[in-house]
């Protein structure tokens, strides 16, 4: 169990899903370690890492859990749907076959966990030749769902921070219609915490 810190006011647990190679670990490490690895290191099982980020000036810390996409590794990384609350499901724009196994993955949060907040996120949008899913295409699938759909490339580090803030915004407004609560989202007004190393490269025009 994850030890619960009293300064932080949300803590939510988010799983990233999709097909393997679709690019989850990748867009994790660009989010958690600014990093990009070149090479496909497939996942076992699952891993995850820890950020804070401030929506509305509300604390959220997130913990992200990054899944494996091989079928081999199903059962054990099922298990980690329990107790999610946002889920954000991938695939990878030049892949036509991990966009049609979208609806599957869907079927796996609907099984597994119920109602969570939901985001899909069509990955390795940098390249306009090898594109094989339309936007349009994606953006209908999502409307479809009632999911919110966002295009990324974690090589080149476009939408990345903004998956992760329009996840948190979802789970909080979800939260906060738990409670009763009135909420209203108020843009541009997310950034992230504690990491030092991230704004220090920031700074420097090297990152996101
Ligand atoms: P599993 O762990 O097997 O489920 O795969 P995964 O979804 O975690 O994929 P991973 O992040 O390991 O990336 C697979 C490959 O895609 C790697 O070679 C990455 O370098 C590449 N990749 C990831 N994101 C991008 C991207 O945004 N653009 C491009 N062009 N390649 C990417
Ligand atoms: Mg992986």
């Amino acid at each position: 169990m994850l030890p619960f810190d009293s300064n932080d006011q949300h803590i939510f647990k988010l799983l990233i899903i999709g097909d393997s190679g679709v690019g989850k670990s990748s867009l994790l490490l660009r989010y958690a370690d600014c990093k990009f690895p070149q090479q496909h290191l497939i996942t076992i099982g699952v891993d995850f890492k820890i950020r804070t980020v401030t929506i509305n000036g509300e604390r959220v810390k997130l913990q992200i859990w990054d899944t494996a996409g091989q079928e081999r590794f199903r059962l054990i990384t099922s298990s980690y749907y329990r107790g999610a609350h946002g889920v954000v499901v991938m695939y990878d724009v030049t892949c036509l076959r991990s966009f049609n196994h979208v609806k599957h993955w869907l079927e796996e949060v609907e099984s597994n966990c119920g109602e969570v907040c939901r985001l899909l996120v069509g990955n390795k949008n940098d390249n306009p030749q090898l594109k094989k899913v339309p936007s349009r295409d994606a953006k209908r699938f999502a409307d479809r769902y009632g999911m919110e759909f966002i295009e990324t490339s974690a090589k080149e580090c476009f939408n990345v921070e903004k998956v992760f803030t329009t996840i948190a915004r979802l789970m909080l407004g979800q939260k906060a219609r738990e409670q009763g609560r009135e909420w209203v989202y108020v843009e541009d007004e997310s950034i992230i915490l504690n990491d030092p190393r991230i704004e220090d490269i920031r700074k420097q025009g090297l990152c996101c």
